[in-house]
């Protein structure tokens, strides 16, 4: 007889974007071609600079474990740009080096949440809170926002949930959002961070697309708006997205040292200290950027333009501007109440975008908002404006079929 799986697992489905990722990934294999906006990760190639740090660290044989929580020198880099770009205040011994910000996030809800806690989070979510939140034994409660108020909650919003949900304990709020690319501005955190200390909900924000911000908008770390909020807050962060190094495999947390032991403990007992290679040229890549880094963001920007312009022109799509990230979430209700071709849901749209078109998005239900479907642009511009073609033709397609 098979072992049965333990009742926590059975509710964990795979990420609905790796599964996108891998049947694209097939299809090229068999030689179709292809267009993915499922990934989300830079497509440039990790920078010079970064790479003979970790060159060195291997030269210089730095190739055992570590401190469980990241060499000094690393946390202290951490403090230090923290204090630069945030203008926060923290010790190495309120940081946690984590593999990846998704290990730092999972670390943090372990060491926080028992079983009654309920785990506030804007919809749409990014995939992987909602489990993380069951890993933790917790219940992830969702609060809806729209279009029109840019995917964003505000005090009343949060406020209504808190008062309805009473056993929530946890807000994770992700800014720059994650899938919708909006971001928070000072004021609307500073409502946020208001509700939460009256009601000492422990903020966990992560700030993972912190860099990539347009527009002239200036990312604000909800941390830094008070000290009451500070002493309720985890912040998280890592050098995927801004710095190229989604393999690395390196996030950090910093917060309130008594929660960041305790996700320490559990990283200990878990996964232990980041690679020690990683370790070494993140030092570097905090302390000594150079212009690649503005570079890619720049880069980013003007992909956002161009798609962003080519999306506005679609008839009966709506279509929110990010700020922020390196996505786009059009919305397609139209389309699917007018349920052509049989297609009257954003998952059906997306196979069969991906089957007649070849262009491979993934569905706005994987992030909690039916009826949108999310462009991730760390993609070539060439690919962009190929991709963008299809999928206006399909529109099109679907807007005069009966
Ligand atoms: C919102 C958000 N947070 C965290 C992560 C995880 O980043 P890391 O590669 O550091 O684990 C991602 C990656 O896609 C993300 O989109």
């Amino acid at each position: 007889m098979a072992i049965k799986l333990s009742n926590r697992c059975k509710l964990i489905k795979p990420s609905p974007t790796l599964s996108l990722s891998a049947k694209a990934a097939s299809m090229k294999e068999a030689g179709i071609d292809v267009i993915s906006f499922g990934v989300g990760e830079p497509d440039f190639n990790t920078p010079e600079y970064i790479k003979v740090a970790a060159h060195k660290a291997l030269d210089a044989n730095f190739t055992r474990y570590t401190a469980n929580a990241g060499i000094m020198e690393l946390r202290q880099a951490i403090c230090e740009k923290l204090a630069r770009d945030n203008d926060l205040q923290y010790a190495p011994k309120e940081i946690l080096v984590s593999p990846g910000a998704k290990a730092s996030i999972l670390n943090v809800l372990i060491a926080v949440c028992d079983g009654m806690d309920q785990v506030l989070m804007p919809s749409p979510y990014w995939v992987s809170y909602p489990y993380q939140t069951m890993l933790a034994n917790a219940e992830p409660v969702y609060i809806p926002t729209e279009e029109s108020s840019s995917y964003k909650i505000n005090g009343d919003s949060l406020q209504a949930a808190i008062v309805e949900n009473p056993c929530a304990k946890v807000l994770i709020l992700n800014s720059p959002s994650n899938p919708t690319g909006s971001v928070y501005s000072r004021e609307e955190l500073a409502a946020i961070a208001e509700v939460c200390v009256e009601h000492n909900i422990l903020v966990i924000s992560d700030e993972i697309y912190e860099r990539l911000v347009y527009d002239g908008v200036k990312h604000v770390s909800i941390a830094s708006i008070s000290p009451e909020i500070k002493e309720r807050c985890v912040v998280v962060n890592g050098v995927s997205k801004a710095y190229a190094m989604t393999g690395w495999r390196l996030g950090y947390a910093a917060g309130p040292a008594h929660i960041i032991a305790a996700a320490g403990r559990v990283q200990e007992h878990a996964t232990s200290c980041v690679n020690s290679i990683t370790q070494k040229a993140c030092v570097t890549a905090l302390r000594e950027e150079d212009d690649s880094i503005e570079n890619m963001r720049i880069e980013f920007s003007s992909r956002r333009d161009y798609l962003y312009e080519e999306l506005v022109k679609i008839p009966h799509l709506t279509c929110f501007k990010p700020q922020g990230a390196f996505y786009i979430m059009p919305g397609i209700k139209w389309f699917l109440e007018n349920n052509t071709m049989g297609i009257d849901n954003a998952d059906k749209f997306c196979d069969v975008l991906l089957e007649k078109y070849h262009v491979a998005l993934v569905s706005g239900g994987s992030f909690g908002m039916e009826g949108t479907v999310r462009f991730s642009y760390a993609n070539s511009i060439a690919n962009i404006k190929e991709g963008v073609k299809r999928f206006a033709t399909f529109l099109d397609e679907l807007a005069s079929s009966e």
